[in-house]
């Protein structure tokens, strides 16, 4: 049996504008279609690794509102486990405001809301689902100290952690020893190394330095050109599948997702990379956060028509 995956993150509705291009600061700009749809990273993590085929339990803080309420009930359709779902009683649930351009790049400005009172005290009931889970995935959209409570119990009891280091910040000390896998982008990866990565060799120096930090495996994703995977002392680039991106938005979350999902599986770290690129490349190919994560069989389809990456060293 595959071991069961907690989620611990944020959850947000989305209100979504596609515009020609991103606006400049101070600029007004007059955009195409709107759309809401669900978002956050964690419940995006969530999501798509349920409907990747994982067994999942997700944690998060919403208000006690109607966007709250449409996201429980939407967890629950995915069959995600929401027994220790929080809802805020002071706090309205996330929202985010994203604007994504003809290039399909996006950005985005969140209103955290109930994400950001999930503390620790809120995760006390869930100690016995901290400590028995097979892996646990954390994202950066709930407050640090919550994540690092986290981190601290399972790595007490030897859980594999994957943090996905979103939105950049600089990390506490001693949180990066506590972790097993850690998933920053390009940016990310330049917050928490000082390295700005803009081609493999910086990628290479800034996986480095993130392991010297204590954390065993190391995956930068690289946007269109894939992952770079740094585990056991070794390199392997994953290169990135060719597809028409539309919209960008929960790539990164989509990747995550999978990642757990084919670890949980027993696929070892260069498999799960190659099907975590495959998964978040059919992402890009559809509009919206959640309504972007792909079901299993069209990832699988994907793989057999042969537009999966290749992994070269
Ligand atoms: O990673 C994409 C997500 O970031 C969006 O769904 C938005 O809610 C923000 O959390």
């Amino acid at each position: 049996m595959k071991p069961d995956i907690l989620i611990i993150g944020s959850s947000n509705t989305d209100m979504v504008i596609q515009a020609e291009r991103l606006p400049a600061a101070g600029e007004t700009i007059l955009g195409g279609r709107f759309f809401m749809n669900p978002g956050g990273k964690g419940a995006n993590q969530a999501v798509a690794a349920a409907r990747l085929g994982g067994h999942i339990t997700f944690i998060a803080k919403t208000g006690n509102d109607i966007f709250g309420r449409q996201s429980l009930q939407l967890f629950n359709a995915e069959g995600i486990n929401t027994s220790h779902m929080l809802s805020d009683l002071e706090n309205p649930s996330g929202v985010a405001l994203i604007t994504v351009d003809k290039n399909a790049e996006n950005c985005i400005v969140v209103a955290s809301g109930a994400n950001a009172s999930l503390s620790e005290n809120d995760l006390l009931p869930a100690k016995t689902v901290i400590e028995n889970a097979g892996i646990i995935l954390m994202q950066l959209e709930i407050p640090l100290e919550t994540v690092r409570f986290v981190a601290q119990m399972a790595a007490e009891k030897g859980v594999m952690v994957v943090l996905n280091p979103a939105p950049a910040c600089i990390l506490p000390a001693g949180l990066l020893n506590q972790i097993s896998v850690i998933t920053p982008n390009e940016k990310e990866a330049e917050m928490l190394t000082g390295i700005g990565v803009d081609n493999m060799e910086s990628a290479r120096r800034a996986a480095q330095k993130i392991k010297d930090q204590g954390v065993e495996t190391v995956i930068i994703t690289l946007g269109s050109k894939g992952a770079l995977l740094f585990h056991e002392n070794e390199y392997t680039h994953v290169p990135g599948c060719v597809v028409k991106a539309i919209d960008t938005t929960a790539a990164g979350d989509v990747f995550n997702g999978a990642l757990v999902v084919a670890l949980s599986e027993g696929k070892n770290m260069q498999e799960s990379t190659r099907f975590a690129c495959q998964a978040a490349a059919i992402s890009v190919t559809k509009l919206g956060a959640q309504a972007s994560a792909p079901y299993r069989k069209e990832v699988d389809e994907f793989r057999d028509a042969g537009k999966y990456p290749l992994a070269i060293k």
